[in-house]
């Protein structure tokens, strides 16, 4: 029976967990596993002897276990003469792979047995942890498969890594790769750790960095600082902020600047270093010494020594940094001190150093991450503050909060808070990342990354790389190790506040939380404590007190940590406790009630108000919300398999709805054709099938369009004796939308027809609005029978179903419209702009981007027919783009054609010519011709004509002639006509005088 971990897991590490256990079981860690393996260990014990082998096996454990706890990783599993050991769980390490290696490499230096060694990181979720230590936990996919399969088919002697966990240490090891090898079906490509890379903090000079920015005012504070240094006065300044805030870099880039000023010495406490005494000293030694990472003991010694002489300082404090570096001293004296002696020596020692350097030059002291620091290096700082008034350092120190050096009130010492960077400064970071200029991408990450430039970084990567991640963690996972490490330094009553109040979301209240809190306890006594510690911000509102997260992200986190069912839970006792709370008024309860039923044990529940929130923002015109909700409810209940005429059959319907407006006809019509599935009541079924039928003729598919209107009308069934009223409406709106296919599909036979088959049923029945819809009809039949020619009565018709709509405004916007229509072809260009205003007025109230597109384009048409080239030259950019937004290229075409009629008119003829070529080619493309070519052809003819190419201008003028094609006013139509028939004829001269006197009328009538 192997060991229980308690027994071998020291005991800082065994209390910490113990602590935090509840906290921590279910929890989902980032984590990176590590199996170790003696070779051929049964060929060893025959060789050795039962007794002998027991006692190598034996050093191989206690070695290998100090190698792992050295970095904080806890032993999982015994496995014959090897083990499973996880670096970052169950308490979350920012740097787990980084430990797992170091710690692989310490235990094939120094073991006496050769090991094989495989390593992975992933995702795993934590189990019930035992009094013992003893952890269950759940590897998510082959977090450990792989790493056992990698120790498996490693050489003797080898450590093997995963391309995953050589993503998260890359350049603080040097790795190698090796053959591929197949781990179920799949091939993997390892790689193989042959030592120290040259890498050593997370930020170092040679990287390729983000340009630096947002951070002058820091930067100036600093050099003021190093002004009063320099002049002798020692300085000492702490940069404190959040993890990836820009300690480093900041202190990267003063460094640069203060170089020609300063000898710089650079030092750095390590997450794992905490009980390593001297450990970011060393560095600074090391630094001041030349010493390299290679460098053998012996020249380490002399290294030392050399420095000591070349300051003219006692040769006898070399023996004390020596001593503290683990060599041999050269003093055997040594060996009779107390330690505590030694200690005030080797103190005395490095001081001594500092100074000394300071002297010759000032001296700038950087030492990283005090957070993390030893207790004696630590003490060694606070005695150099005590020094530096009268020397020329400059102390300059980083550390996270929830740290602050114990010296740092002193008059000489500062502390310089980074704050986040701005919205500007984020969105360089974010654009130097992102490859491409996708401006609401760069947007919205440099909001999600709220000013922390390593948030920003990630998130801009993780977007551009579209890394895989599982697939409800939404945080790139870099920036997930850290805050989980912060996280699960919290004790369990601040963790279990956290995690509840990140269920609620980045901003909760303060009652909610507290009905849904099921910790020890009262609730806001640990929200204060998470206050303190930076975790959260508190609002003082009017009304409720709310707690904030101080980031997003920290929320998210915290979130994604929880084990779903938990999730779950917290998300169902959120939903009751808002059902019945007193927060019910508020406006956007349903939307809450929505998010936390759907993400309940109990998601059906959030169906009604997914619902209710959708049809809110529909009403709102907010269609992107909408769509969502909509979205969210019907994938809810296809998933619940709960199928119903309603809810199901009319939240279809509404998202039908709302991807029209946007001209999302297929969307649409999925959506509709789903409703289909469920609705059996014939008026609604023909209903639906109409809404099918406008979606087609915004898709312009006119066939399929009249296709609907039969499955509407045979939803209804045959004509009953007695038709009662509804359905009486619901044939009449099939007429309708039927009429609307045929004006496009310009069959004005048809069309007629069913004029006559309607009129008697609204004169006998017709509501206003029935009436007003047939006006309507009228008009747009009229129209297209004399070829866009407004007769009196044409103009009557619009006029009528105008008026009717005056009458009841919320009858129909598009009234106003065809009546402005009506009046621009009539002639009667001033009434029909005045009432195009009002159109996009309308429009605009309505948030209509086709009525808008509509009434922009034919203000612009108007502005021709009056011959104002300067007006039409300013407004064809907004007809342009309106003309996309509401996919209407036959608009954006008009403007084309408009914009070649501008470059005629000021004398740019190539262009004239390309443009009035695009617009033609675009409505020659359009499912249903298209009626003004005129608006091309025209200056086409005249460059034509006045080049003398008869020929090439007789061609262009054919174009206009052929329905569905505008008839001209007269006498350009007669003109034109005759110019042809002349051509024909084989009279080409007299032709081309026809086409000169029909472009001289043209230009009176304001087609040119
Ligand atoms: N002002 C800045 N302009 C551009 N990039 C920056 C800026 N500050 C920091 N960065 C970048 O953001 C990342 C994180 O910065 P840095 O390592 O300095 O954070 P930190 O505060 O030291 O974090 P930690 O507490 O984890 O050590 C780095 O890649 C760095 O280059
Ligand atoms: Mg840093």
């Amino acid at each position: 029976m192997a060991p229980a971990p308690a027994g071998y897991t020291p005991r800082h590490i065994s209390e910490q967990i113990l602590a935090v256990r509840t906290a921590i079981e279910g929890e989902r860690k980032q984590v990176t596993v590590l199996f170790c393996d003696m070779v051929r260990s049964s060929d060893l014990a025959t060789q050795l002897g039962p007794e002998e082998f027991h006692l190598v096996v034996d050093r191989f454990f206690q070695v290998a276990l100090a190698e792992v706890h050295r970095y904080e990783g806890t032993i999982n599993q015994f496995l014959g003469d090897g083990f499973m050991a996880l670096f970052g769980a169950p308490i979350a390490h920012e740097d787990h792979a980084r430990r797992a290696v170091l710690a692989a490499l310490g235990i094939a230096e120094r073991s006496e047995v050769r090991i094989r060694i495989g390593i992975n990181s992933g995702l795993v979720v934590v189990g019930a942890i035992g009094d013992d230590l003893r952890m269950d936990y759940t590897a998510f996919g082959d977090t450990t498969v792989l790493a056992a399969r990698l120790q498996a088919v490693a050489a003797p002697g080898a450590v093997l890594i995963s391309q995953r966990t050589a993503g998260l240490v890359r350049g603080y090891f040097q790795l190698e790769e090796i053959t591929p090898v197949e781990v179920k079906e799949r091939t993997v490509c390892p790689l193989r750790v042959t030592g120290l890379g040259t890498r050593t903090a997370a930020l170092a000079a040679g990287d390729e960095l983000s340009p630096f920015t947002g951070r002058d005012r820091e930067l100036a504070e600093l050099h003021r600082v190093l002004d009063i240094a320099v002049d002798g006065e020692g300085q000492v300044v702490g940069l404190a902020g959040d993890p990836g805030l820009g300690k480093s870099r900041l202190a990267l880039e003063f460094r640069r600047l203060a170089e020609p000023r300063a000898a710089v010495l650079e030092g750095r406490c390590l997450s794992y270093g905490t009980g390593i005494a001297y450990l970011p000293l060393f560095e600074l030694v090391r630094n001041a010494c030349g010493i390299a990472a290679g460098d053998a003991p012996e020249l380490v010694s002399s290294k030392i020594e050399l420095k000591v002489k070349a300051l003219e300082l006692d040769v006898s404090l070399a023996h004390y940094l020596r001593h503290a570096f683990g060599l041999p001293t050269g003093d055997p004296s040594l060996a009779g001190l107390d330690p505590q002696a030694i200690r005030k020596r080797t103190f005395d020692a490095l001081r001594q150093l500092l100074v000394a350097e300071a002297i010759r030059r000032p001296l700038v002291v950087l030492i990283e991450d005090l957070h993390w620091i030893d207790q004696t290096s630590q003490d060694f700082l606070a005695e150099l503050a005590d020094e530096l008034p009268s020397v020329p350092v400059m102390l300059l120190v980083t550390y996270r909060p929830g740290y602050a050096p114990p010296w740092i009130g002193r008059s000489y010492a500062c502390q310089l808070a980074l704050r986040p960077l701005s919205p500007a400064a984020s969105e360089t970071i974010v654009a130097s990342i992102l490859a491409s200029g996708d401006q609401g991408t760069a947007a919205a990450i440099a909001e999600r990354g709220e000013g922390n430039p390593f948030f920003l970084e990630e998130l801009a990567r993780a977007s551009r790389d579209q890394t895989a991640r599982p697939p409800d963690i939404t945080v790139p996972e870099t920036v997930q190790q850290v805050l989980a490490a912060r996280i699960d330094r919290l004790s369990t009553d601040q963790k279990a506040a956290l995690q509840v109040a990140a269920v609620l979301g980045r901003e909760f209240s303060l009652d909610l939380a507290e009905e849904i809190w099921d910790g020890e306890g009262p609730l806001e006594a640990r929200l204060q404590e998470l206050k303190a510690l930076e975790f959260l911000r508190e609002r003082h509102g009017p009304a409720e007190r709310t707690f904030v997260f101080k980031h997003a992200l920290t929320r998210e986190v915290g979130y994604d940590c929880m084990l779903q069912s938990r999730r779950r839970y917290l998300h169902a006792r959120a939903g009751t406790a808002l059902e019945y709370s007193k927060a019910s008024q508020r406006f956007e309860h349903c939307e809450l009630l929505a998010y936390h039923y759907s993400r309940s044990t109990d998601p059906a529940r959030a169906i009604p108000y997914l619902a209710i929130a959708g049809d809110r923002a529909k009403d709102r015109y907010a269609n992107g919300e909408a769509i969502a909700a909509y979205g969210q409810a019907i994938d809810l209940i296809e998933r619940l398999d709960d199928r119903r005429p309603d809810p199901y059959g009319a939240i279809c319907e509404n998202l039908g709805i709302v991807q029209v407006r946007l001209s999302r006809y297929d969307k649409a019509i999925d959506a509709y054709q789903k409703g289909l599935t469920v609705v059996s009541d014939a008026f609604q079924r023909s209903h639906l099938h109409g809404l099918c039928c406008e979606a087609e003729e915004g898709a312009h598919r006119y066939p399929r369009a009249l296709a609907q209107c039969d499955l509407a009308e045979q939803a209804l069934g045959e004509v009953p004796d007695e038709p009662g009223p509804q359905w009486l409406s619901s044939w009449f709106d099939i007429q309708d939308k039927r009429m609307g296919v045929l004006y496009w599909l310009n069959d004005t036979e048809g069309y007629g027809q069913l004029i006559d088959r309607v009129r008697p049923f609204v004169e006998a029945h017709g509501s206003a609005q029935q009436r007003m819809s047939f006006f309507l009809s009228l008009f747009g039949w009229s129209v297209r029978r004399d070829r866009y020619v407004i007769t009196d009565e044409t103009l009557e018709f619009a006029r009528a179903a105008y008026a009717i709509a005056q009458a009841d405004p919320s009858s129909s916007r598009w009234t106003g419209f065809n009546y402005a229509f009506a009046l621009l072809w009539h002639g009667d260009l001033d009434e029909a702009t005045a009432m195009l205003q009002e159109s996009l007025g309308e429009a605009e109230r309505c948030g209509d981007t086709a009525l808008r597109s509509r009434s922009l384009t034919y203000l612009m048409v108007a502005e021709r027919k009056r011959g104002d080239v300067d007006a039409v030259r300013e407004a064809i950019g907004s007809v342009i783009a309106q003309a996309r937004e509401a996919s209407l290229p036959e608009y954006e075409a008009m403007a084309i054609a408009n914009r070649a009629w501008v470059a005629w008119r000021s004398g740019e003829h190539a262009k004239a010519g390309t443009d009035a070529q695009d617009a033609l080619d675009i409505w020659k493309g359009l499912p249903a011709r298209y009626f003004y070519d005129w608006m091309a052809l025209w200056p086409l003819l005249a460059m034509a004509l006045a080049a003398g190419r008869v020929e090439e201008a007789i061609e262009h003028t054919r174009g206009m002639l052929p329905p569905p094609q505008q008839l001209l006013q007269e006498p350009v139509q007669t003109l034109v006509e005759s110019a042809i028939h002349t051509w024909d004829a084989g009279q080409p001269a007299e032709a081309g005088e026809l086409l000169q006197s029909a472009i001289r009328a043209a230009g009176d009538l304001g087609y040119l």
